[in-house]
């Protein structure tokens, strides 16, 4: 059967450059990155060159980063760190309505610890407007989060003007940017932001290593306590191939990232332009424009979204569903919810995410599959009656 892989905002597909860049960790390069003796050096060094390839993709200073498992861990670090650190100058944090669960799940957490929490709407179009962000910072705000792309609709938000503005009310920004890597570009030299999460699997790493940027000399709290680890912020022995592996997938991006973008682009265009004209009664989730070169969010209205991704399944085509089902009914998704959509047409939303490895063939293949599908479950849908009856 052929296989579709149209799911890279879940993971991505280990680049070979990244394959044979972490195979000696696996064989002879055993050592504790600690360790000073011979057994350790290897692997210390590869570690702090993996630090300086993925400084040069963000345009920090290494000493910048400090790795971490996952984009969730450093969400953690990130928010937790700082209202660890600065809850005793206020209490308050500001976040979005439509981040990942690493990011509100961390918030509803500090909640229970004595945080208050504002999440802020977004627009129809899933954007976080800046001056809804202007309007809920208070005198006691000591952190805004809002991320730099998101994962479901793809939308990119002007986190430069919400930096800016949290910047001007002397308050400290953080971003998720675990989407927006490799996809986008950033430059974090002249970013207004002060803390950015990113993540390795995401970029053709490997899993189970992420990072956080953290501007130079800002004080924060641990939340991993061990060893001096990254410099006394995350303690624990370091994922060496996992670092190693996102070390190499940012080298690589350095290079080709442009090319990359521009085919991703092309062909995202092309299957999304194909969807429209062949299939009727779609919407599209998200804005138009201001969206990830690699991500489309549409809602094929009359079917549901857990349907239309099974069958595609077994078609071989992998993509995903914001919708959760919950006790045999199904749940739209949070962020379209928070956009205001339509909560019968987002039970039918389907996230498609291309990237490495994707072709013409995949875009026709799956076309065709899902114009298929779609008809088919549509001949059998009670919403369809129902809106024939309407008409
Ligand atoms: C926007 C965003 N933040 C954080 C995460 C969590 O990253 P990780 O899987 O590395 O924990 C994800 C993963 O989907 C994401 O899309």
């Amino acid at each position: 059967m052929r296989k579709v892989y149209l799911d890279h905002n879940a993971t991505t597909p280990v680049h070979p450059e990244v394959r044979n860049a972490v195979a000696p960790f696996l064989f002879n390069l055993f050592g504790n990155p600690s360790s000073i003796h011979w057994a350790g050096r290897d692997v210390r060094k590869a570690i702090e060159d993996a630090r300086q390839e993925t400084a040069a993709f963000f345009g920090c200073q290494p000493l910048e980063i400090v790795f971490t498992s996952s984009g969730t861990e450093s969400d953690n670090l990130a928010i937790k760190g700082i209202a660890f650190r600065k809850g005793n100058a206020g209490k308050h944090i500001v976040t979005s309505a439509v981040e990942h669960p690493a990011v509100i799940n961390t918030c509803r957490f500090l909640e229970g610890q004595g945080f208050r929490v504002t999440y802020v709407p977004v627009n129809r179009h899933g954007i976080v407007e800046p001056e809804s962000v202007r309007a809920a910072i208070a005198k006691d705000t000591i952190l805004v989060s809002v991320m730099n792309a998101n994962n479901e609709t793809g939308c990119v938000m002007p986190i430069r003007e919400i930096g800016r503005l949290a910047r001007e009310a002397g308050v400290l920004m953080h971003t998720d940017a675990v989407q927006a890597a490799g996809k986008i570009p950033i430059d974090w030299k002249d970013l207004p932001v002060d803390l950015l999460t990113f993540s390795g699997h995401k970029v053709n790493g490997v899993k189970g290593a992420g990072g956080l940027i953290v501007r130079k000399g800002m004080e924060m709290a641990a939340v991993i306590h061990g060893g001096h680890q990254e410099r006394g912020r995350r303690g624990g022995t370091e994922n060496v191939v996992g670092i190693v592996g996102m070390g190499k997938a940012f080298s690589v991006l350095r290079e080709n990232m442009s090319d990359e973008v521009r085919e991703t682009r092309r062909l995202r265009d092309r299957f999304e332009k194909a969807l429209f004209d062949r299939i009727p009664d779609l919407v599209l989730n998200g804005h138009p424009t201001d969206r990830l070169p690699n991500t489309v969010n549409i809602s094929f209205r009359f079917v549901e979204g857990e349907a239309l991704l099974l069958n595609l399944d077994i078609l071989g085509i992998a993509c995903s569903s914001g919708s959760a089902c919950t006790s045999g009914s199904l749940e739209a998704s949070p962020i379209l919810m928070a956009m205001g959509a339509d909560p019968v047409d987002s039970q039918g939303a389907l996230r498609f995410s291309l990237g490495m490895g994707n072709t013409d063939e995949d875009v026709d293949y799956a076309v065709e599959s899902i114009e298929a599908v779609v008809a088919k479950l549509r001949a059998m849908s009670p919403l369809v009656r129902r809106e024939a009856k309407a008409r």
